[in-house]
Formats: structure tokens, sequence, C-alpha cells
């Protein structure tokens, strides 16, 4: 096992560390990423679903090394301990924030334990793993400045247009969206940066609700999103990425 700030590091395959990579978008994007050529630290709360998941893409990618993680972003904890191994592969180079849960109901007499939750998991958690992380992607960014490091955030296009019933839920996409510029304007010029995804909906265990008024094969496919990863991932860090929209045909200004 090389550590960061060894000298076999620097040559290595870059690394990524992706939450929420069990199922659906998270783990498209960890597929896509294999595919790169990255070692990768897959993250969840289910240590059986996450080897699962290693499994299939040792199987389809050549030599990368893959570590599997099990971690509850709505721990603490669990969360700067997931940051401590991310650099067990090597260098960290990307770190992809997809993990994240919803819940609907209008403001009006929203239950507040399931407020907490919301901002604990898609928006604290993220804030902890991007500062405990920045060492790591400093680091790599300084090793290789010709590709910089990135972090892309899975935001929501409810981040930006509102729909009824997600306040909540729209709020802390909102607000990842606003860390990602934020960490955009105060490390870009070092060579590391943040991208916040927006997408409506995605085909995926969390769109499952609301398949009686969008049917699946309406919805944008979670291998989309994983494109779009890879493209920014092949970025010269010249180019900063702060935002992207992903909106379904025919749907309305939010793209839902
Ligand atoms: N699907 C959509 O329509 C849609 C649209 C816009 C944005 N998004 C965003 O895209 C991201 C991925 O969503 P998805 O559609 O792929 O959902 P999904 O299929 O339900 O997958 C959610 C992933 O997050 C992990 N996760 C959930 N709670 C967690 C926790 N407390 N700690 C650690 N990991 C946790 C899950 O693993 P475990 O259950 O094993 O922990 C799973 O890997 C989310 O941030 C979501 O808000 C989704």
């Amino acid at each position: 096992m090389s550590m960061p700030g060894d000298a076999g590091a620097r040559q290595q395959r870059p690394g990524a560390l992706v939450t929420g990579a069990s199922r659906g978008i998270g783990r498209a994007i960890a597929g896509r990423l294999a595919a790169l050529g990255y070692n990768l630290t897959l993250s969840g709360r289910r240590r059986d679903a996450l080897e699962e998941t290693a499994r299939a893409l040792a199987g389809s990618a050549d030599g990368i090394g893959i570590q599997v993680v099990p971690a509850d972003m709505a721990s603490e904890d669990d969360v700067r301990e997931l940051a401590r191994q991310a650099g067990h592969l090597g260098s960290l180079d990307f770190l992809v924030l997809c993990a994240g849960v919803g819940s609907s109901g209008p403001v009006a007499g929203y239950p507040m334990h399931r407020f907490d939750r919301q901002v604990t998991v898609n928006l604290r958690a993220p804030f902890v793993l991007i500062q405990e992380c920045l060492p790591l992607l400093r680091q790599a960014a300084a090793w290789h400045p010709d590709r910089g490091a990135r972090i892309v955030a899975i935001a929501s296009s409810t981040g930006v247009v509102s729909e009824p019933g997600l306040a909540a839920y729209a709020a802390t996409k909102a607000a990842l969206i606003s860390l990602c510029a934020s960490v955009n304007a105060e490390e870009s010029a070092s060579g590391v940066s943040a991208t916040a995804i927006s997408p409506g909906y995605v085909d995926t265990d969390m769109s499952a609700w609301v398949r009686d008024r969008v049917a699946r094969e309406e919805m944008i496919k979670p291998a989309d999103i994983a494109t779009l990863v890879a493209a920014i991932s092949t970025l010269s860090p010249q180019a900063v990425v702060p935002h992207v929209l992903v909106t379904r045909p025919g749907a309305g200004p939010a793209g839902a």
C-alpha cells in the first residue's frame, strides 16, 4: 500500500473516492471511472452492496485498486474516517459526492427531524468530506498540474428551480451548488475545482416514488450522469465548470 507522500504515489493511477457508490448514479459513475483507470474508494452504508459493486468493477476494469469503506454520512465520525482512508490507494484526484437522501412534504408542518437528516447527509457530510480531503486533492493537483484535481457533487434541478413538496431536499441541493462555487473561489487557482451536477429525475431507486407520473423510460439515465462526470474528469484544470443542469425533454423550467 502506498500512502500520500510516497514517491510511488505520484506515478500511480489517479484515485477517486465515490460516495453513494453501491447503487444508482454513484455506481454508474464508479463504473465509468474504473473504465478510465482510476483506483477507487467506494463508500455507502452497506458493505455487502459495496463489495458486490467492487467485484463487478474489478471484473470489468483491469488492474485498478478498489477499496470498500462503509460509512454513514449521518455520522461525522464515519465521514472523517472515510476521508482518512481515501488516500490509502495512492493519490486522491477526484472526489465524487453522490450519497444523498430525500423526503417530500410541504413546508407547512414538515417534520424537523427529516429536515435535519437531509441537511446532515446532503450538505454537512459533503462539507466535512471536502474539508478533510482538500489536503490530498491539493497534493494531487500539485503532483499533476496538467490535470489538477476535481470535486463533483450530485445536486438536483430542484436546487435551481423549486418544485412543490421538496423544500427541504431542494434547499440542501441549492446549498451544495453554492458550496461548489465557494470551493472554486477559494481553491481553483491552485488546481482544485468543483462541479455541481443538477439532474432532473434519474431512473434509480430514489425516483421510484414518482414513477406513477413520470415513466422510467422518460427519466434521465444514470449512465448519462456518469458520462458527464467522465467528461469533466478529462478537462484541463484551466476549464472550471461550476454547475451543470441536466433536464428532461419537455419538462418544465426545472426540468425535473
Ligand atoms: N434519482 C434522481 O431522480 C435524482 C435526481 C437528482 C439528484 N439526485 C441525487 O443523486 C444522488 C444519488 O441518488 P440516486 O438516484 O443514485 O439514489 P439511490 O439509487 O437511492 O442511491 C443512493 C446512494 O446513496 C447512498 N446513501 C444513502 N444514504 C446514505 C447515508 N446516510 N450514508 C451513506 N450513503 C448513503 C446509498 O447507499 P446505502 O443505502 O447502501 O447507504 C446509495 O449508494 C443523490 O444525492 C440524489 O439526491 C437523484
